[in-house]
């Protein structure tokens, strides 16, 4: 389990616990936010998923592959610490991490 805080679009922020087993994407819908549209359902084809992470946290993270790679320059909004957040799997490593949900493209 992780504590995550997400930072929204409208600026406001909300923290919960995330279970292990699930990936940050997932754990974002199901606090309700709905704003992060994951089209996809997670199968790394969307890029609507695309947050920025914890310049803190960044390091911890698996790495990138190179399908969420070519997606993420897809966006005009990508930043040195974009990911697509369906990638992120939760673990204890990530307790405290925030993540900003990028614009919409
Ligand atoms: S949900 Fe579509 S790429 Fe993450």
């Amino acid at each position: 389990m992780a504590q995550l805080t997400v930072v929204k679009r409208d600026g406001t922020s909300e923290q919960f616990d995330a279970p292990d087993g699930y990936t940050v994407m997932e754990a974002i819908r199901d606090q309700g936010i709905d704003e992060l549209l994951a089209i996809c359902g997670g199968c790394c084809s969307c890029a609507t998923c695309h947050v920025f992470v914890d310049d803190a946290y960044f390091g911890k993270l698996p790495a990138m592959k190179g399908d969420e790679d070519d997606l993420l320059d897809s966006s005009e909004h990508r930043g040195p610490t974009s990911r697509l957040s369906c990638q992120i799997p939760i673990g204890p490593e990530l307790d405290g991490m925030t993540v900003t949900i990028a614009p919409e493209d």
